[in-house]
């Protein structure tokens, strides 16, 4: 099979690593992808939302298969573009149409969803500049701390969690005047939820699913959850306080009736779903639902796949999950990431990395990283991922951190701390 994967961090390293695995494939080409799958694949330079540009090119290649990585692409409609085009009919595609990326794209519609299905979430309202004045009153009547959510993609950033009444009522005029651009022309007002964040990652064909396994991952750049938001400094899969109880009721109250309701909607939704949810004394609620996998929760869910990914993906592409073989990995995974020091601030690009060959009994899936002269350069703020299987949460740490040792570039920083405040869960 001829396979097309857009993207170019962690996660679609992660993804090519599996592909690259199955015997059913026969070519695996990657936009733009990076240093890291360059080994695997044929990076490929196209940007991931330049549509025409990627039509072309699967035309020229007689791609049969494409993923979509990142949330970009779907959100703009990169489903429904190559579907209109009359030369790819053939065309398997594993990602949402935009009727399905809206999950992501737009927190009002996902907040009207939840609600019109019955799917546990925090109590909400949506603003607009026409009803200021009741979103002020809306957080008068809540309970402090304030949750300001700019309705569309705003690169992570959209989200204010403020403890001041009256600091929420400014910020929500000033989101609506523009903070945010178009992002935050609407505004999700939430109740604050308390509890435990976890994430769980599903793919679905639109009829059937498949729990992929549940992942935490460590969005503060410090140690003890301190400093700067990320894109994410390390992960666990899968979450040991997520006992079946618990998981039990996440797929029960959650992900059939997420399903379902796509399916009750028309939506014909093929390809993952992550959700985002919080655990509040073993009960779930979702915070917020991306239509792509995570990063760096994918370098560790994915490589606790035992069977054929692309048997999976095709399966998930044409309707048929039902028929695809699956099974997960007993043992626990766990990913440290590399980053460049001042990320996410400014930080440089361009420093050699050295040590890779030395590491052992641990898959590094690179992030921002680039080829030049046969030599691995950091291109990016999250540079790269050491992931390490473990009977035990705490020997896939140890094995991560060993081999993390190994690697060696200008101003490296990472997080120590990564899985240990989920260790009291399995002492
Ligand atoms: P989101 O972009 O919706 O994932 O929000 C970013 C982060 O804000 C989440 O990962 C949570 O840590 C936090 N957050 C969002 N919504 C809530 C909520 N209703 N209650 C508590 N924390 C929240
Ligand atoms: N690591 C969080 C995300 O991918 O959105």
């Amino acid at each position: 099979m001829r396979v097309l994967l857009l993207g170019g961090g962690g996660r679609e390293h992660a993804l090519a690593w599996k592909i690259a695995q199955s015997s059913k494939l026969e070519k695996l080409y990657i936009a733009p992808g990076n240093a890291g799958t360059a080994v695997l694949a044929e990076n490929v330079s196209i940007a991931v939302t330049d549509f025409k540009a990627i039509a072309d090119f699967i035309v020229e290649k007689e791609i049969q298969l494409l993923i979509v990585g990142p949330e970009d692409p779907l959100v703009e409609g990169i489903r429904d573009f190559l579907q209109a085009d009359n030369r790819l009919s053939g065309l398997m595609i594993v990602g949402p149409g935009k009727d399905g990326a809206i999950l992501e794209g737009s927190k009002d519609f996902a907040k009207q969803f939840m609600k019109r299905h019955g799917i546990p979430t925090a109590g909400y309202m949506t603003v607009t500049s026409h009803n200021i004045a009741e979103g002020q009153q809306f957080l008068a009547t809540l309970n402090p701390p304030y949750v300001l959510k700019a309705d569309g993609l705003a690169a992570g950033k959209g989200v204010l969690i403020i403890d001041d009444l009256k600091e929420a009522q400014k910020e929500l005029k000033e989101m609506l005047g523009g903070k945010f651009g178009k992002a935050s022309c609407r505004v999700v007002i939430e109740e604050f939820l308390h509890g435990i964040e976890i994430s769980v990652f599903a793919i679905t064909d639109g009829k059937d699913y498949r729990i992929l396994g549940s992942a935490k991952d460590y969005k503060r750049i410090g140690e003890g959850d301190t400093g700067l938001n990320t894109g994410g400094m390390g992960a666990v899969s899968p979450v040991p306080f997520a006992n079946s109880e618990f998981n039990r009721k996440v797929e029960e109250l959650i992900v059939r009736p997420t399903v379902e309701g796509l399916q009750k909607d028309g939506i014909d939704y093929r390809g993952f779903i992550f959700f985002g949810l919080m655990n509040d004394g073993g009960n779930p609620a979702v915070i917020e639902y991306n239509v792509r996998m995570g990063d760096p929760e994918t370098e560790v869910v994915i490589p606790r796949l035992k069977t054929d990914i692309l048997e999976l993906l095709v399966a998930t592409a044409t309707g048929r999950l039902a028929e695809a073989e699956f099974a997960l990995d007993e043992r626990y995974c766990t990913t440290v990431m590399l980053v460049a020091g001042g990320y996410p601030g400014c930080y440089e690009k361009g420093n050699i990395i050295i040590g890779l060959k030395d590491v052992e009994d641990s898959i590094v899936f690179h992030a921002g990283t680039k080829l030049e002269d046969g030599q691995v350069l950091t291109n990016g703020g999250r540079v790269m991922a050491v992931s390490s299987y473990g009977h035990t949460l705490e020997g896939a740490l140890q094995q991560s951190y060993k081999n993390v040792e190994h690697i060696k570039f200008k101003s490296m920083n990472f997080r120590r701390d990564i899985g240990q405040d989920l260790l009291k869960w399995v002492r």
